[in-house]
């Protein structure tokens, strides 16, 4: 399969701060996805990212995407490259994370028509900030997808040092593959009607 037909995925580490447990999901995830024969994966990590908080003076859905801040800049470029995305999200008081929300806020038609999957954990998953984040995408004119991971009670899973311990995301390896499967229906689907267009 040529570069051209595989569809590119990004996945986004959606939490900067120390000790974050984001990145050891994310990381298994993208080793899982790098096994898919018809995608080119990138792990996005939002501390690569240092946006700053969204004080700009119009909307970037009134924009034409000439970004003068270096780091929108690259972002949007990275964004604008993808068929399709998998954010990994914290739960923050029954909500996304402030960095997660002010990444997707920078930009507008980079996201638009392109769909979008969820990994999650704490108490009870992470449920509520995918379904929170869900909205945002509809209003982001994404394409939200049903399947996900949801990483519940995460902590029984970590050693004394923060690190999960070998094989914890092993049983997920089902749900990873439901997740794929469904995105790539949806990015093959909206690649081929936005080449359309
Ligand atoms: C400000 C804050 C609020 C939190 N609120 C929730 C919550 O509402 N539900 C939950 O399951 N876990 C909550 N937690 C616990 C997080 O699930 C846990 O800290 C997790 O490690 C956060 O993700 P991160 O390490 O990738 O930043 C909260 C943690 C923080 C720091």
């Amino acid at each position: 399969m040529s570069q051209k037909e595989k569809i590119n995925l990004k996945i986004i580490v959606g939490s900067t701060r120390q000790n974050r447990f984001s990145e050891q999901p994310a990381r298994w995830l993208y080793e899982e996805a790098k096994k898919l024969p018809d995608a080119e994966v990138e792990l996005l990590d939002l501390r690569d990212y240092a946006l700053p908080f969204f004080n700009e003076p119009i909307s970037p859905a009134m924009g034409q995407g000439d970004y003068t801040d270096e780091t929108v800049a690259r972002w949007a470029k990275k964004i604008a490259a993808a068929d399709a995305y998998i954010a990994v999200t914290p739960e923050y008081n029954h909500g996304y994370s402030a960095v997660l929300k002010n990444a997707f806020d920078h930009l507008y038609h980079e996201w638009n028509n392109k769909p979008i999957g969820f990994l999650s954990y704490g108490s009870v998953g992470g449920a509520r900030s995918v379904e929170q984040l869900r909205q945002i995408a509809i209003e982001l004119q994404m394409a939200p997808i049903r399947n996900a991971i949801y990483i519940a009670n995460f902590w029984s899973l970590l050693d004394t040092n923060g690190q999960a311990k070998p094989g914890s995301f092993t049983s997920l390896a089902e749900n990873a593959e439901k997740l794929f499967s469904q995105l790539n229906w949806w990015a093959k689907a909206l690649k081929t009607a936005r080449e359309k267009k």
